[in-house]
C-alpha cells in the first residue's frame, strides 16, 4: 500500500475514511449475513454467492438474488445512513476530504444522500458476462425470469455482485484514501471478509485514529481501536457527534 507524506497532500482538514458492512442496514430490516447463523432454504450465503453456484444452480442464485433486489423496494434509509451525510458535509466544510466505501450492495446509502464506493457491487445492476454490458435496473424482479442482454442477446445477465473469489472493485482508489487517511471508522462489519477486513489494521498502523460501530466486536477489532457498540441507527449518530468534537468540526 502507497503512503504519502502530508506535505503531498492537499486538503488542510481532517482525511476521513468510513467503512461500512451489513450491520448499517440492519436497522433499515436488511439481513446480515453472519449474526443469524441462518440458512437460506436450506443453503449458506457463501454457497450461493460464488461463480461456481451461478454455473451449476443458475436459477437458485438468481432467485436468491431476486428476492433481495425486491426488497430494496420495501426498506429506508436509517438514521445511521444520515449520520454520515452529515458527517461528510461536516468533513468536507472543514476543508478535509471524506470516502465512504461500503461492502453493502443496496443502495441505501444513495438514497440518504451520500456517494458511496460500492465494493462488492451492487443490487441494483446486472451485467452481462459474454459481453460486458452493464443494465441499471430494479424493475424486473420476477425470481422465476431471466433478463435476456439486449445488446449481445445471452440469455441471462448476472448480478452485478463481486462473489467469493472474485475482485472487489475499485481497490485502488480505496487504498489511496486509506494510505492517507487520519481517521478510520468500521460502521457494522464482523471483520471477516478480505481484504475490505484488512483496512483497519492498515488504517491503524499508518497512525490514523480508528473507530468502530458494531453490535458485536468484530474480529479485526484492536484494543487500540475506539469501539463504540449498539444498534446503527443509535450509536452511529452518537459517533458522529463524538467525531464532530473529537475533529473540531465546529
Ligand atoms: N447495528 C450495528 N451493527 C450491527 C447491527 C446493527 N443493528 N446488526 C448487526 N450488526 C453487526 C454485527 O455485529 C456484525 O459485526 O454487523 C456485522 C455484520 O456482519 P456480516 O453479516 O458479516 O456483514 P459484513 O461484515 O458486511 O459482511 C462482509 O461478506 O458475505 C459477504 O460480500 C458479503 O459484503 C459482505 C461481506
Amino acid at each position: 500500500m502507497q503512503h504519502f507524506e502530508s506535505s503531498e497532500l492537499s486538503s488542510s482538514g481532517p482525511r476521513v475514511v468510513v467503512m461500512t458492512g451489513a450491520g448499517i442496514s440492519a436497522d433499515s430490516g436488511v439481513r446480515t449475513f453472519r449474526d443469524h447463523g441462518g440458512l437460506w432454504e436450506g443453503h449458506r450465503p457463501e454457497d450461493v454467492a460464488t461463480p461456481q453456484a451461478w454455473r451449476r444452480e443458475r436459477k437458485l442464485v438468481w432467485r436468491f438474488y431476486q428476492q433481495r433486489r425486491a426488497q430494496l423496494g420495501a426498506v429506508s434509509p436509517n438514521p445511521g445512513h444520515a449520520a454520515l451525510v452529515a458527517l461528510e458535509q461536516r468533513v468536507r466544510a472543514a476543508g478535509g476530504e471524506f470516502t465512504l466505501v461500503t461492502q453493502n450492495v443496496d443502495d441505501l446509502h444513495e438514497r440518504a444522500g451520500s456517494r458511496p464506493i460500492h465494493m462488492h457491487g451492487e443490487l441494483a445492476w446486472l451485467r452481462c458476462e459474454r459481453c460486458e454490458r452493464r443494465l441499471h435496473d430494479l424493475e424486473q424482479v420476477d425470481p422465476d425470469r431471466f433478463v435476456r442482454c439486449d445488446a449481445c442477446g445471452h440469455d441471462a445477465l448476472r448480478p452485478d455482485i463481486v462473489w467469493f473469489g472474485e475482485m472487489p472493485y475499485h481497490l485502488e482508489s480505496i487504498e489511496l484514501a486509506v494510505s492517507s487517511c487520519t481517521d478510520f471508522i468500521a460502521v457494522g462489519t464482523s471483520g471477516v471478509v478480505w481484504p475490505a477486513a484488512g483496512y483497519l489494521h492498515a488504517a491503524r498502523q499508518l497512525g490514523a485514529r480508528t473507530w468502530v460501530q458494531s453490535l458485536d466486536a468484530p474480529e479485526n477489532l484492536d484494543p487500540s481501536d475506539r469501539f463504540r457498540p449498539g444498534r446503527a441507527a443509535l450509536a452511529v449518530p452518537a459517533l458522529v457527534d463524538e467525531l464532530v468534537l473529537e475533529l473540531g468540526l465546529r
